[in-house]
């Protein structure tokens, strides 16, 4: 009998700020680690024993904010939750980011944080030699991506050539989407609206690891055409947190990339429906394909838990 001894991918950075910090042999290492640790939880146990972790959320939070805390407590470490979210207790009102950081860095093991802004995750790895781990900002949630790719890696076998299609707003998931897409070999196709699509320099960076790995990104603004064929069809909420002032215009504009049985019967026969949750019934899915036998929505908030563990014993 052979038996494999895994080892934790290496990181260059220890952050995770983006999705873009490993390279595709690391990342596909982490997928690798994050089944280890679903299949073999105990072996694990005691990976974070006397490591105290911060979490700092300044938005609502219900898969991420619990698949850290359990993850952490199961893997012998502590955490420390800093609640933000309340406009009275805005972070880096009371004192600047760098010092928040700065401090915390004095005191425990690492940083997982929820922002609304990618600058304030950056300005606190700079100030903060401990880990900082990107739990959602406004450009990326890796966290989500990397179990997005797990849940499928679990269900169909390795990701080279997977046709995944992206429907509705280029935001934070669709980013981290695209990063990790491009270091796995996948073959994402987005259809966003023309004045949502994902940021220009996500797109240079992803296209250009995606020549080295054989992966193709692709981006257009028809939901039929991006879903034709695909194995794997994904959406997200038309409007993330803190853009909620445009939410009447963005229900109109994004009306047409509704993912409903019509658009779902474009892809393959055995395609599956994602969604990172929390889903609007009606908005950008129809119930009938949420709650559907194609919906692996509950599988993604499960392996969240896996690879956020795999995430945390590469870092530490
Ligand atoms: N998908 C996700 O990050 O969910 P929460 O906002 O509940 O953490
Ligand atoms: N794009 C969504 C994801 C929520 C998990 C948001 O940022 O609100």
């Amino acid at each position: 009998m052979t038996t494999t001894t895994l080892v934790a991918p290496i990181s260059l950075s220890n952050d995770l700020l983006t999705g873009a910090e490993w390279s595709p042999p690391h990342t596909r290492e982490l997928l690798h680690l994050s089944a280890d640790i679903k299949a073999r939880p105990v072996r694990y146990a005691s990976t974070l024993h006397g490591k105290f972790i911060a979490l700092i959320f300044e938005k609502p939070s219900l898969r991420t904010r619990v698949t850290f805390e359990v993850g952490i407590q199961s893997m012998a470490g502590a955490v420390v939750f800093l609640d933000h979210t309340q406009a009275s207790a805005s972070l880096g009102a009371r004192e600047s980011i760098a010092d928040v950081a700065r401090n915390l860095d004095r005191w425990v093991h690492g940083i997982v944080a929820r922002v609304y802004s990618q600058r304030v995750l950056e300005e606190m790895a700079v100030n903060a030699g401990i880990p900082v781990i990107n739990a959602l900002s406004d450009k990326f949630h890796p966290c989500q991506a990397l179990a997005d790719f797990f849940t499928l890696e679990e269900r169909f076998g390795a990701l080279r050539g997977f046709k995944l299609a992206y429907v509705g707003d280029g935001n934070n998931v669709c980013h981290s989407l695209m990063y990790l897409a491009a270091r796995l070999g996948v073959h994402l196709r987005i259809a966003t609206p023309p004045d949502y699509a994902p940021a220009p320099e996500v797109i240079a960076d992803s296209k250009r690891v995606a020549r080295e790995t054989k992966a193709k990104i692709e981006l257009m603004h028809d939901p039929r055409e991006a879903v034709t064929g695909a194995m794997g069809v994904y959406t997200d909420s038309w409007t993330s947190m803190g853009f909620e002032a445009e939410e009447a215009v963005r229900n109109q504009v994004f009306q047409p990339y509704q993912v409903n049985t019509e658009l779902m019967s474009l892809a393959t026969s055995d395609a599956v429906f994602m969604h990172c949750l929390p889903a609007h019934r009606g908005l950008e899915v129809t119930p009938e394909v949420l709650d559907g036998p194609q919906s692996v929505v509950l599988d993604q908030s499960e392996n969240r838990m896996y690879v956020q563990k795999a995430i945390l014993h590469t870092l530490f």
